[in-house]
């Protein structure tokens, strides 16, 4: 298991390297393909992941068979605590968008570690509370901004933790088809198609199977507002 990146994850932050390493022997390997299922919203659920190596995306359906996505994952990041924290079933459907490997620990011995470890546990509520405020933001976003200005601060959220920057611009490989890329931001696969070819169209980003190319981050960051 790649101690690196789960030294990463909000679960982690807080410990030494003694403390990370006994966690982290006592966490499982998962892997899916691309594609594949980890459970579906409504499950019942008693484990937490963290992803070390590929994406997935978390969404919900509507009863006609819609998606939306809240939110894309890679490594580092957490998820599988909120029907550990609010017991229910799970309040989500979690889908691999690459081949994706992960580390799981049961919500039982997570609670057992929580014992006695208020910094872990306050680690765990302030990834909560990002992601309240996160929320919140995209909730205000659904009913101030438009769907170009959506698109926008979806690309540089993206280009924030996946991109890579090089001479021609910053690269950022989602690894999602436009599709994906329209659940992510609520609105048709079309009007989607039709900001990503404005804006590249203005040369600020460059399209790719996948993948997106910015080069004026400056330009989208103004639109995203
Ligand atoms: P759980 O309900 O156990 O299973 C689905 C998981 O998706 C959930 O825990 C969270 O970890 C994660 N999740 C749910 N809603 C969001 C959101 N808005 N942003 C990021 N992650 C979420």
């Amino acid at each position: 298991m790649d101690n690196d990146v789960l030294r990463q994850a909000p679960l982690f932050s807080s410990l030494d390297d003694e403390a990370a390493s006994a966690l982290g022997s006592s966490m499982s390997e998962t892997r899916l393909r691309r594609g594949d299922v980890l459970f579906h919203e409504g499950d019942s659920g008693d484990r937490l992941y963290v992803v070390t190596e590929g994406k997935v995306k978390v969404g919900r359906s509507s009863s006609d068979g819609r998606e939306n996505l809240l939110a894309i994952m890679g490594p580092g990041q957490m998820f599988g605590e909120l029907s550990l924290f609010d017991p229910g079933p799970r309040s989500a459907t979690v889908t691999a968008v690459t081949d994706v490997t992960f580390a799981s620990l049961s919500h039982d011995d997570l609670l057992k570690w929580l014992d006695g470890r208020p910094l872990v546990a306050r680690g765990l509520l302030s990834q909560l509370a990002a992601r309240l405020r996160k929320s919140n933001d995209v909730v205000a976003d659904l009913v101030f901004s438009d769907v170009p200005g959506r698109v926008a601060k979806a690309l540089l959220d993206l280009a924030d933790r996946f991109g890579r920057t090089a001479d021609d611009g910053v690269h950022v490989h989602h690894d999602l088809t436009q599709e994906e890329l329209a659940q992510l931001v609520g609105a048709s696969r079309e009007t989607v198609n039709k900001a990503l070819a404005d804006f590249a169209s203005r040369g600020w980003l460059r399209l790719e199977p996948r993948s997106v190319v910015i080069m004026d981050i400056e330009r989208l960051g103004k639109r995203a507002r």
